[in-house]
């Protein structure tokens, strides 16, 4: 069922992406620019965020989404120089593997102002620029990961859980007022993200991949994407089984 509005054509369409300097962002500015679309790059600042800035021809707003006001300033520099922003998608993310019994609560605190906080104040600061834009949608990227608890995912998973729940309720609050709303979940994308797992990762897909995934979803006006389906299937699975069955099976699939 189509909840959104396809996007198919992104000539002349204006993202803004935040996160996007790396991994899953970065094929998605390839891609984007690829495709004929005007993208903004959001990310701290760094060399990488400006050599992706160069081959994307992209519009640099560096920001820390951690720092209050920071995407105010941001969206400040988009309005001047865009007056709005057809597409925002927010990809930010700070991942530490933990285990409940390793507690480690400055990174439990940036995990939530990263993943959590920044995409609230992302929303804030983008929906301005996005109202009264014909097709303008708002993308989250969460991940399976959000869908039930799992080892080592002590401060990630509970921020994932709750950008699912985020990307719900606002379907369900803007969709109304003109503006659509995609909740991306992805499995396993190589990214600098998940060079730290020390683990072999289950249907492991590339960042351009990625990309393709989250532009098709768009393309048939999606709320919620997942890929690649031989992985997401069996967490979607998963999501549904009794307590009583869930928790071993994960012990016994994790070996943890
Ligand atoms: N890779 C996977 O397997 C996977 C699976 C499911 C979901 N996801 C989700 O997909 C999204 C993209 O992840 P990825 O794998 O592509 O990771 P990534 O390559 O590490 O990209 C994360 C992006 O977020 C930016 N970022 C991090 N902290 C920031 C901050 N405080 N302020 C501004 N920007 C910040 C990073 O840039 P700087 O650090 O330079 O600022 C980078 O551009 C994330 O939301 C992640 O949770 C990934």
């Amino acid at each position: 069922m189509t909840m959104n509005v396809p996007v198919r054509d992104w000539r002349g369409r204006r993202v803004w992406l935040i996160g996007g300097s790396s991994g899953i962002g970065a094929a998605l500015a390839e891609a984007l620019h690829a495709r004929g679309a005007e993208v903004a790059l959001s990310a701290r600042p760094s060399p990488r965020l400006d050599g992706l800035v160069e081959r994307t021809s992209a519009l640099a707003v560096p920001c820390d989404v951690t720092e209050h006001g920071a995407l105010e300033g941001s969206a400040a520099v988009l309005r001047e120089a865009w007056n709005g922003v057809d597409h925002v998608f927010y990809l930010a993310a700070h991942y530490v593997p933990m285990r409940g019994y390793e507690l480690d609560l400055d990174q439990v605190r940036a995990s939530v102002e990263t993943n959590l906080l920044g995409a609230y104040a992302s929303v804030a600061a983008a929906l301005p620029l996005l109202e009264g834009r014909a097709g303008a949608s708002l993308v989250l990227v969460a991940s399976v990961a959000g869908y039930r608890g799992l080892p080592t995912a002590v401060a990630y998973g509970p921020t994932k859980a709750a950008l699912i729940n985020l990307a719900e309720t606002l379907y369900l609050d803007l969709e109304p007022r003109g503006i659509g709303v995609h909740l991306v979940n992805p499995g396993f994308v190589r990214t600098p993200l998940t060079d730290r797992n020390d683990f072999a990762m289950p249907a492991l897909i590339e960042p351009e991949d990625a990309a393709e995934g989250i532009l098709a979803g768009l393309a048939r006006g999606r709320f919620a994407i997942a890929f690649p389906r031989r992985f997401t299937a069996w967490m979607s699975l998963l999501r549904h089984l009794p307590d009583r069955l869930y928790f071993p099976l994960v012990h016994k699939a994790t070996g943890l």
